[in-house]
């Protein structure tokens, strides 16, 4: 059946992934033109990218707009199209008539490794085919937005953890927010925080990440600024030493900062009073390095990965504590399933101001008995010491 290319896009805009016109009726014409759509500022625009002679320019459009262009200077100019949307890709040929027809409907395939169960149930808070360049430059997402395969585990890693942060957002009832993300690595999560926030949201955020590797760093700052982040920076710092960011700050993030970084991030903020953390540790090898026989807990001693395990529960479990001595309520949750990340505890807290708490002075106990180190309790024992503060 004949059919308008212009009213086929008018009739998929409300849920357009995007639209692709390629192999041009003439050479001098731009090669392909993708269209997507974006949220700036929460504004819903349309983004139209043409490729002529290797380069891509974009332009970033409303409905109507897009849809005057597109019948203009677009819509049977091509011979071929693709119209996705809804979940189906619709593909377009020209006919010699100059009208377009469809030569196929299809569902979209989904990303390799997911059930399809799992689609129908979950809703993802960043959409695969969303819009996110940054995710590109990072290589999360392939040119046309799909999640690349490898990637699959963290992106619903950062998903999640999105929207836990999400949820704590909407309850404290900010109208500007500081985030500080210790061991921030390639950065996936604090990218895709700022996009959510301050692109998608249009919050007022700024988000500082830390880590130690000087090109990672510098990697990351030229994505930022390639795609205007203004309020997103890094710096190379060893959050275990460095002087860091000194105004107030409303949350502390980490995701998998190594072993003590994840210590350290906590402990800064306990000092700077942070309303909100959200941490999901890594490798905790300080107390499974240190402990040593002491009593009853002998019994989980005996075998290396008991050992390894029971320590790395020990360590979220003082962690906690400390926390909530310090006036945090706190929450250890499972904050994505097993199979995307065997570390997958998630220390979620908030401050209340109600401090004091049993679980410190046993865990002050546990550590004299079994002679181990743990770094966040060792900071604020510190402390104590120097400010007979509790
Ligand atoms: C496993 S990666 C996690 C990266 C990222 N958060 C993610 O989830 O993809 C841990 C990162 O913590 C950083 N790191 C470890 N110790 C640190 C320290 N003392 N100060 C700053 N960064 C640290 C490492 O350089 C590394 O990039």
């Amino acid at each position: 059946m004949d059919c308008s290319l212009t009213r086929e896009l008018e009739a998929a805009l409300g849920s357009l992934s995007k639209a692709v016109l390629s192999q041009p009726l003439d050479t001098g014409q731009d090669s392909r033109v993708d269209i997507r759509p974006l949220l700036i500022k929460n504004r819903p625009l349309f983004q139209i990218e043409r490729f002529r002679g290797g380069k891509a320019f974009r332009q970033n459009v409303e409905a109507e707009e897009l849809l005057q262009i597109f019948a203009a200077e677009l819509d049977g100019r091509y011979r071929q199209a693709l119209i996705v949307s809804g979940g189906e890709s619709a593909q377009y040929s020209l006919k010699r008539s100059g009208a377009y027809k469809r030569s196929g409907r299809a569902a979209v395939p989904r990303p390799a490794g997911e059930p399809l169960s799992h689609n129908r149930e979950k809703e993802y808070i960043l959409r695969e085919g969303e819009n996110i360049p940054a995710l590109v430059d990072l290589g999360v997402f392939t040119p046309d937005f799909r999640i690349v395969k490898a990637k699959y585990d963290k992106y619903k890693q950062i998903n999640r953890f999105v929207e836990l942060v999400d949820q704590e957002y909407a309850q404290a009832g900010r109208e500007k927010m500081t985030i500080l993300d210790f061991g921030c690595g390639k950065s996936y999560l604090t990218f895709v925080l700022y996009y959510y926030f301050a692109v998608k949201k249009g919050v007022d955020v700024q988000i500082i990440g830390y880590d130690l590797k000087a090109d990672v760093v510098e990697n990351c700052n030229r994505i930022a600024e390639k795609y205007g982040y203004d309020k997103l920076r890094f710096v190379c710092a060893d959050v275990s030493r460095d002087a860091l960011y000194g105004e107030k700050v409303d949350m502390v993030v980490t995701l998998h900062a190594c072993d003590t970084a994840t210590d350290y991030a906590l402990n800064y903020a306990i000092e700077k009073g942070a309303e909100s953390i959200f941490s999901v540790p890594c490798c905790q090898h300080e107390i499974n390095s240190s402990i040593r026989r002491g009593g009853e807990l002998d019994i989980f001693l005996r075998h290396g990965i008991v050992k390894e395990r029971m320590s790395a529960l020990l360590t979220d479990s003082i962690r906690a504590a400390v926390l909530e001595d310090m006036g945090y309520r706190v929450d250890v949750i499972e904050f994505t399933d097993f199979e995307h990340s065997p570390k997958n505890l998630m220390l979620r807290a908030r401050y209340t101001g109600k401090k004091g708490s049993a679980g410190r002075k046993q865990a002050t106990a546990l550590a004299e008995r079994y002679g181990f180190e743990q770094t966040l309790l060792k900071l604020r024992e510190e402390k104590t010491e120097e400010s007979g503060e509790n």
